[in-house]
């Protein structure tokens, strides 16, 4: 691949975006690459955790290539749009956690990527933002949805009508951020310590879990309870949940197979 990094050590998968002289911005390649592998990491048994983050000291991504959009149309922006919901959808629906380590900027697209993970780790250089509205354009790739569902639609409209950029310590203020870290090095060794601890418990139970979060957000509590306590069901048909429970019970470390 030209614009991505993949490295898979254990059952941690960092998944780098390596376009540092652009800041990592999205063009269509390094997209349809995106594409590619995360439908690999989804097919690969072994990866229970994935680290998203971007190469250099300078960037997470600084949002789609600006270069590319320029001379879209219509009909082809719609269409660029669509792709970039498509990965991001890839990344929600996944079985697999996603951990975005944010150092340097998350813009546009690159905001919306972070969003689209299940949570994000910053380093103190990070900064968010959203600055289509200064290029005449909006957010495309989700970013009106994700940021109004975790900090409320008015600090999402701020953010958006404004372009304006918000920084780590903000971002954390208002649950765009988990947590943040002094620099790169810091940040990364928290993600790989995080993932460690994700990549050790039951993946079925994890992956049930994100879905019950994710589908039932939307669901009245009801629906959202009778969703829950389904896939609660499920998971006791699968021998992870005998292992962990019986492991519990007889004193022992559980080893789960995924199962
Ligand atoms: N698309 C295409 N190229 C981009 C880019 C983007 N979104 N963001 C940065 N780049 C390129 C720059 O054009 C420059 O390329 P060049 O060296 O060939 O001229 C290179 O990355 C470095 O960026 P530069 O602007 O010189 O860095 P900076 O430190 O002065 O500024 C930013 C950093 C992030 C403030 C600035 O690059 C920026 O505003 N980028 C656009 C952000 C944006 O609007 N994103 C949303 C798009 S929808």
């Amino acid at each position: 691949m030209k614009n991505l990094l993949l490295k898979t050590e254990g059952n941690i998968t960092t998944l780098t975006i390596n376009r540092p002289d652009k800041l990592n911005a999205l063009d269509l390649e390094t997209i349809k690459e995106l594409d590619e592998a995360i439908a690999s990491i989804e097919e690969n048994d072994d990866t229970r955790c994935v680290i998203a983050t971007g190469a250099g000291d300078k960037a997470f991504i600084a949002g789609a290539d600006i270069e590319f959009m320029k001379n879209l149309n219509s009909i082809e922006a719609y269409e660029f749009s669509r792709k970039g919901h498509k990965i991001l959808q890839a990344i929600s629906d996944s079985k697999k956690v996603y951990i975005a380590a944010v150092n340097g900027y998350a813009l546009g697209g690159g905001f919306e990527m972070a969003l689209a993970c299940d949570f994000i780790y910053a380093s103190k250089n990070a900064k968010f933002g959203f600055p289509e509205v200064t290029l005449g354009i909006m957010p495309g790739f989700g970013g009106t949805q994700t940021l109004a569902r975790i900090t409320g639609k008015n600090i999402a409209r701020q953010l958006i009508f404004t372009g304006s950029m918000i920084d780590a310590d903000y971002a954390k203020s208002v649950g765009v951020v988990v947590d943040v870290k002094e620099n790169k090095g810091e940040l990364m060794e928290l993600a790989q310590k995080t993932a460690s601890k994700i990549a050790n418990n039951g993946p079925i139970g994890i992956a049930m879990a994100k879905k019950a979060i994710n589908n039932g957000f939307n669901l009245t509590p009801d629906e959202a309870y009778k969703y829950e306590g389904t896939l609660f069901g499920v998971l006791f048909a699968t021998k992870d949940a005998k292992e962990g429970l019986s492991a519990f019970i007889e004193k022992r470390k559980p080893e789960f197979k995924n199962k």
